[in-house]
């Protein structure tokens, strides 16, 4: 299929970083369309374990052209590390690495602002990665961002700066960096980064064209997209399947939509999540599953899979086929429970209110567990039973076939299937 997206369908940290790792490799083009520097894709290439944030997961394939694409908020100060890291482990990104120009540029004023919030009334926080992700959007849609192409020139970046000042600098409690404290770095990184950036949305239509193979990496998941999300507990952009084309400014319709699940279910930051574990098989699962965040480092939240919600999105999303990862974490549960529903709640899709949506209680379907260790697996097949019933219950009750297991970190610990595995 020449056109491919990977998409988290929870609270984001699904593991999408691994899979796009290891699809990217028979890539042309692998493709960040929202979200910044809040990611933190995982991931282990030979010699060891780099975590990306802002550049595409392709970077570590080196014939997989990668592009930064306009629904991005970018973090050049930040970004300018990274590149700096990938090359340093020798993923030389000349010539592979696009930035689009109309990417909005997080500024030091943002951290502050994001930063201050957060520090703030409880009511007003969100949990967030201090990333400046929120303001940075806010700035974009209230017309005062300042956009990648700002910065590589001097009297463009000064009155995109000033015109942000004059808007946000009342927001914050007299301790933002003015117009002077931010144009040289800026204006420093953006000559580093002069020949990444150009018009990225052309570059990805003349591609399309030549019918290469091109894949959209989502980052986040599906329950913390702006609109369709937890809102007001979400990160600020697009993250299902219906933020691409406005994320790469074409109007276009991708081929095959992957949706990424754990076979159990985290958050950070807050916001409700119905099927959370505030008990020992909470701290089991998180425990066995290493969940603390790629970015922030936090403890997340952990609790079983909530089958009501992920079928939610895989409608909203259009997802054609689902990737189950960390099966191999609920190895020795004698029990695992699945969330299909909400007690007294029969809507077909997830409520906007979050007053409603904080209130769902979990309806729950019991299923066995199994005492193995999975982690070698490598065919769907050579699953234990209760494993396959595991898998099929999950694809019957969302009515979308499962296409990727993982069972491990390795890239080798991830593999096809052409659906739940039949008995
Ligand atoms: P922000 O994106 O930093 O504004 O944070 C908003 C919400 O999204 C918070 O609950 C964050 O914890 C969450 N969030 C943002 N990025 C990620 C991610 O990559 N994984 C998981 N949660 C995330």
């Amino acid at each position: 299929m020449p056109t491919t997206a990977i998409l988290g369908l929870q609270w984001g940290d699904e593991g999408k970083g691994k899979l796009v790792d290891s699809i990217s490799a028979q890539q042309d083009f692998c493709v960040r369309f929202q979200g910044g520097g809040n990611a933190g894709h995982t991931v282990y290439p030979e010699g060891g374990k780099i975590v990306l944030h802002h550049l595409p997961t392709g970077v570590l394939h080196k014939d997989c052209i990668n592009v930064m694409a306009q629904g991005m908020v970018v973090d050049p100060l930040r970004l300018i590390d990274e590149i700096a890291e990938v090359e340093g482990r020798g993923f030389k990104l000349d010539g592979r690495l696009f930035i689009s120009d109309r990417c909005s540029i997080t500024i030091p004023l943002h951290l502050t602002l994001d930063v201050d919030r957060e520090a703030g009334e409880k009511a007003n926080q969100i949990g967030t990665t201090k990333r400046g992700i929120g303001p940075t959007y806010a700035d974009r849609y209230d017309r005062v961002g300042v956009r990648a192409a700002d910065l590589l020139d001097e009297t463009s970046l000064r009155e995109a700066l000033q015109r942000a000042v004059n808007v946000r600098a009342c927001q914050t409690d007299g301790n933002a960096p003015g117009v002077d404290d931010m144009l040289k770095p800026l204006l420093d990184v953006g000559r580093k980064l002069k020949g990444y950036i150009t018009d990225t949305s052309l570059l990805l239509a003349e591609s399309m064209k030549e019918d290469k193979h091109i894949l959209f990496e989502g980052a986040q998941g599906a329950m913390l997209d702006v609109s369709q999300g937890t809102y007001p507990y979400v990160t600020s952009s697009h993250t299902t399947a219906a933020g691409i084309p406005s994320g790469v400014g074409l109007a276009l319709m991708v081929d095959k939509l992957i949706g990424v699940t754990k076979a159990y279910c985290t958050r950070v930051g807050e916001g409700p999540f119905p099927t959370e574990l505030n008990d020992d098989i909470g701290a089991k699962l998180r425990e066995a599953g290493g969940e603390f965040g790629a970015t922030t480092g936090r403890p997340r939240r952990c609790g079983w899979i909530d089958l009501f919600a992920l079928r939610y999105v895989c409608r909203t999303s259009g997802i054609t086929h689902l990737a189950i990862t960390k099966l191999d974490v609920l190895s020795g549960f004698e029990k695992i429970k699945v969330g299909v529903g909400y007690e007294g709640y029969d809507a077909p899709g997830m409520p906007a209110d979050i007053r409603r949506f904080s209130a769902l209680k979990p309806k729950y379907e019991s299923l066995p567990g199994w005492k193995e260790d999975i982690g070698s697996v490598r065919d769907a097949a050579d699953l234990p039973a209760n494993a396959r019933t595991y898998l099929r219950y999950l694809e019957d009750f969302v009515g979308v076939p499962i296409g990727i297991v993982s069972v491990g970190p390795a890239r080798e610990a991830s593999f096809e299937t052409h659906g739940a595995p039949k008995d």
